[in-house]
């Protein structure tokens, strides 16, 4: 008897593993179970302690050929492993990364194509990843994914942070609404002059954050998109469930793929506050380790550009008024130059000058190269080459005259979407670089794409981009990609992608503005995957001031402006505004000077989309930390504990905050600079204005006559 019970149990077991799989994070906090449906479809779910975070939800796809591979499937292996490391990136938020989770693979096998696919699950402390896997085998080789059928079934009417979803642009104002209320606010999110095409009324793109009524903060992205287009999400809003939306390519299917491949990983960060979203490296840590082994030459970037005053309208990328030029054909030293053109001799060495003399790394400049007269010529393929200068940019004499100086320049590759024509210059275009002097690339890409009925996110275009992030490493070549696919953690294979733009970045404030809590949504909704290249750094908010047709005006406070350097983590950080209105307010502009680009160490001290942001970060290899705060139009008080610092050191810190009056719209250039003196013991309240924020250096006293006539803060 006790024998045939004992069969039983373990045949009852054997039925549950394969009906039904459950796995824990390493500390048990969250938990999450597969299994498969009574159509064989597989299904998860995933919890955190008992709030549910994702309903039982549905995976698979539809291919062209055969079209079914979401039914019929039966578990043939599960096998279970757990990983623990520590990494070091490049440059990054932390100078070590702990990667830990517990893994289930779970192998299928559908039983009428005796089709295997894997799917592998990653459960962290922090949230959930997961990504298929097609092994090589006899019945797929070569197929074409019509669909990828992932459900994210969530769990009520979330209050939800999110840009619509679009598959050529990130450009878009973040919404805030509740997930019914998306349909309605879709017109909304859609910015004036612009020709944004949202995928559908419900659709949004990732990261996107929800905020549930019990609590949880949950983020959904994705990691390593590498051969495969990027991931939207539709949401079903009658039963609160998220579709997964590829990119299409011209024939509306979706990726082309051979085995053995596998999809990029969906990732759910999961967390009580904004501050876990904000501190997970799950995309990171899904990605995988740098394939480049000599990372000596990668550095942090602190940059001006001759590009604000193009933004704003004074001066022009283009030399000549002409409306078309053919690249190879026309004499530009027989045109007549339209007198605005930013990109001259005088006007780069003055840029360079300001540099050498604040001690910035680089100088950026747009309109450089002959073809800006097409730029927005949506017909024409070939209108860069990207080594052809106009004649009032000498390539060599700027070079020299910058490096004389201890600064360089910064290469600007706009393709104009052209990817075809990119890739037929891209290996002479590196080259021009390297024998130039410069090693670092502002890459952009606005505009239709050709090959024609791409998108900016579809398979062929995510490939073209890591191509040239790849080729540029051969050439030791940094990339900042602007209009690029959102980033998806792939910085830590390739850390020479130091920043991209893919997001509505401070160039708008130039076209009709950002909205004031902009920069308190962006790093739910963008950073999640990578640095943005944000351009932070107006002092002059008046458009006007630069470019007397422009009405627009900045967003945000002066001292906010600062904070941005804190709060919105790159290593690749621009000084946005010109050198004039930066002399105008030299003691603001010392902290754009001292802020550090790496980090040891960051700490979250608080953070709620759409309302504020407050982080703290220890500069790498130093003792020094950074405070940086940006609030909505609401204003905020934050109550700083500085426990992080050292207990044995006394601290100087230097508080750039707003003034009393100061307001975002009204008296955004108030602002105030004092220092105290702060232990490891002090709490300090700290007022940001509406639209405002702070901005703080804190470095150790060496000795004591330093903090003379200091306040201590308690
Ligand atoms: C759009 C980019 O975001 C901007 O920074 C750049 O100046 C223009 N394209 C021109 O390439
Ligand atoms: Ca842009």
């Amino acid at each position: 008897m006790r024998k045939i019970t004992l069969i039983l149990t373990l045949t009852l077991l054997a039925i549950n593993i394969y009906a039904s799989n459950t796995l824990k994070s390493p500390k048990g906090r969250m938990s999450m179970e597969f299994a498969l449906n009574n159509s064989g479809t597989p299904t998860y779910s995933l919890n955190l302690g008992e709030k549910v975070v994702i309903l039982p939800s549905i995976m698979g796809f539809e291919l062209v050929e055969p079209k079914d591979l979401s039914t019929g499937f039966e578990v043939i292996d599960v096998k279970n492993s757990t990983f623990d490391e520590n990494w070091t990136p490049v440059w990054g938020e932390w100078s070590t990364i702990r990667n830990n989770y517990n893994e289930m693979a779970v192998t299928l096998r559908q039983k009428n194509t005796d089709i295997t696919m894997v799917i592998r699950f990653r459960l962290f402390d922090d949230g959930l990843g997961f990504r298929y896997e097609f092994p090589l085998q006899n019945n797929l080789s070569h197929f074409i994914v019509k669909d990828e059928l992932t459900q994210f079934a969530v769990n009520g009417d979330h209050n939800a942070f999110w840009v619509a979803g679009d598959y050529d642009t990130q450009e878009y104002h973040v919404q805030k609404t509740k997930l019914s209320e998306i349909r309605g606010a879709m017109e909304g999110a859609i910015a004036p002059n612009c020709s944004q095409t949202p995928i559908s009324a419900t659709s949004v793109q990732t990261p996107f954050q929800m905020k549930s009524d019990d609590g949880l903060y949950i983020n959904i992205h994705e990691a390593a998109l590498v051969n495969y287009p990027a991931l939207s999400l539709t949401l079903d809003d009658n039963n609160m469930v998220f579709h997964s939306e590829l990119t299409p390519e011209p024939r509306g299917n979706k990726a082309y793929l051979q085995t053995p491949s596998q999809t990029p990983w969906r990732t759910i960060i999961v967390g009580t506050n904004g501050a876990d979203i904000l501190s997970s490296n799950i995309t990171l840590n899904l990605n995988e380790p740098s394939k480049i082994e000599d990372t000596s030459w990668i550095k942090p970037v602190k940059y001006v550009g001759v590009w604000w005053e193009m933004i704003t309208g004074k001066s022009s990328w283009a030399y000549t008024d002409m409306n078309s030029v053919n690249i190879g054909q026309t004499d530009f030293t027989k045109e007549k130059p339209n007198g605005i053109h930013g990109a001259n001799n005088e006007n780069v060495k003055r840029y360079i000058d300001f540099a050498a003399k604040h001690g910035l790394d680089q100088v950026l400049v747009e309109g450089w190269n002959v073809g800006w007269e097409d730029w927005f010529d949506k017909n024409k393929d070939f209108v860069f080459d990207f080594v052809t200068p106009y004649p009032d940019f000498d390539v060599k004499m700027l070079n020299a005259y910058a490096k004389e100086k201890g600064v360089k320049l910064m290469m600007h590759h706009e393709t104009s979407g052209s990817t075809r024509n990119y890739e037929r210059h891209l290996d002479t275009a590196y080259q021009f670089m390297v024998d130039n002097g410069y090693n670092a690339v502002k890459s952009g890409y606005v505009n239709n794409i050709i090959p024609r009925g791409e998108h900016h996110s579809s398979q062929l275009i995510v490939d073209h981009y890591l191509y040239a992030v790849k080729k540029a490493a051969d050439y030791k070549v940094m990339v900042n990609g602007h209009e690029m696919v959102r980033p998806t953690g792939l910085s830590r294979t390739y850390p020479n992608l130091i920043a991209n733009e893919s997001a509505r970045g401070t160039e708008y404030e130039s076209f009709g503005g950002n909205t004031p809590d902009h920069t308190t949504l962006l790093p739910f909704v963008r950073l999640i995957g990578g640095p943005m290249d944000y351009t932070p750094g107006i002092f002059e908010t008046k458009i006007s001031k630069l470019n007397p047709d422009n009405t627009s005006w900045v967003r945000s406070t002066l001292a906010r402006q600062l904070a941005l350097y804190v709060t919105m983590y790159s290593p690749l950080q621009m000084a946005a505004d010109t050198p004039e209105n930066y002399e105008r307010f030299l003691d603001a502009f010392q902290f754009i000077k001292d802020v550090a680009l790496d980090w040891d160490n960051s700490i979250y001290l608080e953070a709620e989309p759409g309302d504020y942001i407050t982080v703290a970060r220890k500069a790498k290899g130093s003792d020094n930390w950074f405070i940086g705060s940006s609030v909505d139009e609401n204003g905020h008080t934050s109550t700083i504990d500085f426990s992080f610092l050292d207990p044995d050191k006394t601290y100087i810190a230097t508080i750039y905050s707003d003034a009393k009056d100061a307001h975002y719209e009204h008296n955004p250039q108030a602002y105030e600079i004092r220092k105290v003196a702060l232990t490891n013991k002090s709490k300090l309240t700290q007022k940001s204005a509406p639209g405002g924020g702070f901005a703080i250096s804190v470095t150790p006293a060496t000795d004591k006559t330093q903090l003379k006539g200091l306040k201590i803060i308690k």
